[in-house]
């Protein structure tokens, strides 16, 4: 706590003064989970970090706004044990609908990942939806909004990391809504090359 503190109020105002576009919300959301996956040094790296996957998610936001085009975060950071929540809540409701715990185990694995396992844990994911429409389902590849990030995610750096041609290579059932920050020169190549990681 000391060092978050000292961190927070005395270092990263020091080094980034009052420039990272980041409320003392988002400040101290990054450097607990930073410093939570990476020690002192996530707590060191966490603010600037996180300040440039949000000014770059907010780039990408603004210019899809001015298409007309308005979308919403449904799920970015989820914590160790929000996964397992959905992971258990995924796989009881398969064990409601009839299959055996094996079978939904089975089942589950295939949309969400295991507790640990989930780049949303790792803070560099994002589920975007249309603001129209909220499901997380297939039907958000049709919406004008996802449409739009699909061609332009990659000029932001990140790529759609589920794709519905690369199930086998990914593991996962395809998701339009889930877009994963890997930097404008992993995303332009990842893109241009037509393959996933
Ligand atoms: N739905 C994705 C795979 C996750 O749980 O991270
Ligand atoms: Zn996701």
């Amino acid at each position: 706590l000391i060092l978050q503190q000292l961190d927070g109020h005395i270092i990263g105002p020091a080094i980034l003064g009052n420039s990272t576009g980041l409320s003392s919300f988002w400040v101290l959301f990054s450097i607990v989970l930073f410093g939570g996956l990476w020690g002192i040094l996530g707590m060191i790296v966490g603010v600037p970090l996180f300040a440039v996957i949000y000014d770059i998610t907010k780039k990408m936001f603004d210019a899809a706004k001015e298409e007309g085009l308005n979308m919403d975060i449904r799920s970015a950071y989820r914590s160790y044990e929000t996964q397992e929540k959905n992971f258990c809540n995924d796989m009881n409701s398969w064990i409601d609908s009839g299959y055996n715990p094996l079978e939904a185990y089975n089942l589950t694995i295939q949309s969400v990942a295991l507790p640990g396992c989930s780049e949303h844990t790792t803070g560099l994911s994002l589920d975007i939806v249309s603001a129209s429409n909220d499901n997380l389902d297939d039907s958000q590849e049709n919406t004008e909004e996802i449409q739009w990030l699909m061609e332009h995610c990659w000029e932001y750096g990140f790529i759609l990391r589920y794709p519905k041609d690369k199930t086998d290579v990914t593991g996962i059932t395809y998701e339009p809504w889930h877009y994963r920050y890997v930097g404008e020169t992993a995303a332009k190549e990842i893109t241009e090359q037509g393959i996933t990681l």
